[in-house]
Order: C-alpha cells, then sequence, then structure tokens
C-alpha cells in the first residue's frame, strides 16, 4: 500500500455511490470512486452527474478537484485504505439478493494488501462474516446506507444514525469509518456485522410494513366512509407510532424496499422460518398498485379505447429511478385492458421510454391531459399542483382524476368540474359511466 493512501475508496457509482463519493468530497477528503461502467465514468469525471438527486451536480461540480472518478482498480487500491462497496444487489428470479457483483469485487482485492472493506450495499446478515472467513487478511465493515432517493445528499450530510457494523480484530477500521460521519453528527451505532446487516433490513421491512397497513386501513375506509388522510393524522399524533409513512397511495416502489423486504423474506426462509407478515405485506402492495384499474372502470365502464393519461412514472418525486415504479404495474395493467396509455414525468421519461416502449411519452403534463378520458396522478412532483385544473378540466375528454398519491386538494379539483378520487377517501357517487 502507498504511504498516500489517505483517500475515500468508493466501488460502485450509482445512486450511493456517488452522492457517497460527493459527499465526502464536500467534507474535504479526497475520493478515488471506481465504476466498470466506462461511459458513467466519462460523463462524471466533465461534472455531468448520472442521476437526478436535488443539490448532487452541484456539490460535485463544487469538489471536482477533490474526486478521481476511474475504471482502474489499481488506482483505487494504491490510494484509498476503506475501500466503501456501493455495488448494486438486485433481485434475483428466487427473490433472495443477487450478490454477484460484491463477490466480484470481494474476489479482485488483494491479499493482505491492508484495506478494510466497508460495505454500503445492502446484503443479507452472514454476508460479512463469510466474506471474512474467505479473506482472513482483510477488515471488514458494515456500514449501510439508509439515504432516500430524492433527498439523498441531505440524508447522507444530516443522518439519523450512521450504523458501523463490526466483529472482533476489526475494532481499529471500524473507529476509522466512525471518524468519517462523526462530523455529521447523528448517532452512531456500534455493533456487530451480522445486526447491522439486520439493522438495513428489519429498518426497510418495517417501513414497508408501514405503508401496506396503512394502505389496508385506506381499502377499508374506503368501504366505511371514513378518510384515511384523517385516520392517520389521529394515529401519528400517538409517540409509539409516529407520524411518518402513513401516507396511503398506489404501493411503494424503488430499488430498495420491494428487493429488501422480498430479500429479508427469503432470509428468514432460507433458515426454515416462515415470515408470514412480510408475505402478506409484499401482497398487499402488489394488489395496492392495481386498485386505481377498478376505480377508473367504475367510472368509465370498459377501458377498451380509453385514454388514461399518468402524471408522474418514476417511484416517488425528485427521483428519475424507475426501478419497481408503481407505474410500470399500472401502465402494464390498463394496457391489458384495452386502455391507450399517455404518461408524463418532469425527469423519468428517459428512463421510463426505455421499459414502457408502448406508452406514448408526452411532452409536459397538458400534452398528456389533452384528449384523455382520465389521468391518474402517480408520482406527486410539486409541479401537478400547481396545474391550472379549471383549464385542465376543458382539455380532456372527460374531467375525471383518480389521485393515486392523495396529493391534490379534493376541493380545488372537484370545483374545476372533475370527477375526483383519492385513495381511501369518502366516496362521491360517481357520474354513469358512457354508454358505448
Ligand atoms: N438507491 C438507494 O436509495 C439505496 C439506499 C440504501 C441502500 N442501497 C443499496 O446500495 C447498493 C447500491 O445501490 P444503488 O441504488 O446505488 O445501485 P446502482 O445500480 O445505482 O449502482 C451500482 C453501481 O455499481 C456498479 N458496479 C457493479 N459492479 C461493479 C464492480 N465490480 N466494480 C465497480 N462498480 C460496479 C454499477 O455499474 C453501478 O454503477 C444496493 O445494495 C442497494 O440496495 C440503495
Amino acid at each position: 500500500m502507498s504511504k498516500n493512501s489517505d483517500a475515500v475508496g468508493v466501488i460502485g457509482v450509482g445512486w450511493v455511490g456517488l452522492v457517497t463519493a460527493v459527499c465526502f468530497a464536500e467534507l474535504g477528503h479526497q475520493v478515488v470512486a471506481r465504476d466498470i461502467l466506462p461511459e458513467k465514468i466519462e460523463a462524471l469525471s466533465r461534472g455531468e452527474t448520472t442521476i437526478h438527486e436535488p443539490g448532487l451536480e452541484e456539490m460535485l461540480r463544487r469538489n471536482a478537484e477533490r474526486i478521481t472518478f476511474t475504471t482502474e482498480m489499481a488506482e483505487l487500491l494504491e490510494r484509498a485504505r476503506l475501500l466503501f462497496v456501493c455495488v448494486d444487489t438486485p433481485p434475483t428470479y428466487s427473490g433472495d439478493a443477487d450478490l454477484s457483483r460484491v463477490r466480484t469485487v470481494v474476489d479482485n482485492l488483494p491479499a493482505g494488501g491492508g484495506h478494510v472493506l466497508v460495505m454500503k450495499s445492502t446484503v443479507p446478515a452472514g454476508t460479512g462474516n463469510s466474506i471474512r472467513r474467505d479473506l482472513p487478511d482483510l477488515a471488514y465493515v458494515s456500514c449501510p446506507e439508509f439515504l432516500k432517493e430524492g433527498s439523498a445528499v441531505e440524508d447522507f450530510m444530516h443522518p439519523d444514525r450512521v450504523v458501523v457494523g463490526t466483529d472482533p480484530g476489526d475494532e481499529a477500521a471500524a473507529a476509522a469509518v466512525a471518524a468519517l460521519y462523526e462530523p455529521l453528527g447523528g448517532t452512531i451505532h456500534r455493533t456487530d456485522v451480522a445486526s447491522a446487516e439486520m439493522i438495513k433490513l428489519a429498518s426497510n421491512a418495517f417501513l414497508a410494513t408501514k405503508i401496506s397497513f396503512i394502505n389496508e386501513i385506506a381499502n377499508v375506509c374506503e368501504e366505511v366512509g371514513a378518510d384515511v388522510a384523517e385516520v392517520a393524522e389521529g394515529m401519528g399524533l400517538d409517540q409509539r407510532i409516529g407520524s411518518s409513512f402513513l401516507r396511503a397511495g398506489i404501493g411503494y416502489g424503488g430499488s430498495c424496499f420491494p428487493k429488501d423486504v422480498s430479500a429479508l423474506k427469503m432470509l428468514a426462509g432460507n433458515t426454515g422460518y416462515h415470515f408470514q407478515l412480510l408475505t402478506a405485506v409484499i401482497e398487499v402492495n402488489e394488489l395496492q398498485k392495481r386498485r386505481v384499474v377498478g376505480k377508473l372502470e367504475k367510472h368509465l365502464g370498459s377501458l377498451i379505447g380509453k385514454r388514461v393519461a399518468l402524471l408522474g412514472l418514476a417511484f416517488k418525486p425528485d427521483t428519475d429511478d424507475m426501478r419497481e415504479a408503481s407505474s410500470l404495474v399500472l401502465a402494464a395493467r390498463l394496457q391489458g385492458e384495452g386502455a391507450e396509455v399517455v404518461a408524463f414525468d418532469p425527469v423519468a421519461t428517459g428512463r421510463a421510454s426505455e421499459l414502457l416502449d408502448s406508452v406514448e411519452m408526452a411532452g409536459s403534463a397538458l400534452e398528456a391531459l389533452d384528449g384523455a378520458d382520465a389521468a391518474v396522478l402517480v408520482t406527486e412532483w410539486p409541479e401537478f399542483a400547481e396545474l391550472d385544473w379549471a383549464d385542465v378540466a376543458g382539455r380532456m375528454a372527460q374531467a375525471l382524476i383518480i389521485d393515486g398519491r392523495n396529493f391534490l386538494d379534493a376541493a380545488t379539483l372537484r370545483a374545476a368540474g372533475f370527477d375526483y378520487e383519492g385513495i381511501g377517501k369518502p366516496q362521491v357517487a360517481p357520474a354513469p359511466a358512457a354508454s358505448e
């Protein structure tokens, strides 16, 4: 190892890796960030971010001279002792986490190099111990990432907690990792490697459970004339419950919740334990993405030939990430029922068109809504609340909107002439379905 090995190393420059690299540079560190994709490295070296994250591009440009982007592993190993592994761990067909990219990284590390492997990728509990067994010379720290897409920079710079897991013998490595995060001020939770790995999976599974729970409450609210927003607010005032993650909608998506819930369920299953609760959480989420179809049919009758405009495609606002987005399931279901689907998203249209090639991508919300028989708000981008809805009502073939995120103001929409339906909201009798 070179004497000058005090740079922070980052392996895998996706959402987590890029934010980690840029934020550590912002904190004053030299950073060497390595990815296997040359086009990504070239774009980043020019100061162009490859993902949409508020504040990230400015921070990258501000710190450009502190970050080296490279495809060369040798350069990273030469300059950095702490190696933050941020490669993707997508789901396999079996629902387990695919650790092949993590394995590739580990298998290419030099023996006895004095490096510290800091695992930020989300991996099943037990992974760290197995890597440590294979590479006994390596120091290993589990430091799972909790950032949220859409507020990733903010989350990195102001963490609630930083989990640092290590096993006996690696205390100095854990202290070095903890020291990097200390200036950020969050609680540093020191624990063992397997528990750190479980904290990540259990946290995401718990949040997903909260979402599926409130979605089921919403579905019951629709039957009994209650308003889920009122219910959630009243529940959230109880400090034991808390108000976060109690927004009903058309299901969670993204690169983390679906795969981490599934990975934890499978991890348990592989040990012979049937995690019943997570099985239900997953099923509720899948059904929730489809409920909009029934709502549209209630108003429109058959969807054959009906033009449905999707407002938003990304799995949440402020990101262009389309992984496991509810819009993918919804668009497929609507097309399956014979609807013509047109969509607009302020930033995700490019990524989305690779996945939704039979969906017409509009250049603006108004273009998508023009002549549509119904609109579905899929992603709560703030600009959708700013639309002149009275004008929109005049442009649409039928002024019908299903608000999949309970984001728009129902009274404003109804005053503008819309049939408005949210999720878990008191029902207003629909206008009779138009005869064919
Ligand atoms: N995205 C999130 O919000 C988030 C939040 C917390 C944790 N995580 C976890 O962090 C990990 C990374 O997620 P992500 O969303 O950043 O993934 P991503 O797909 O956006 O990025 C992964 C990057 O790793 C690169 N890569 C793959 N193999 C490589 C190798 N051998 N060497 C160097 N680079 C390699 C890929 O080219 C890609 O650029 C996952 O385990 C994920 O579960 C993600």
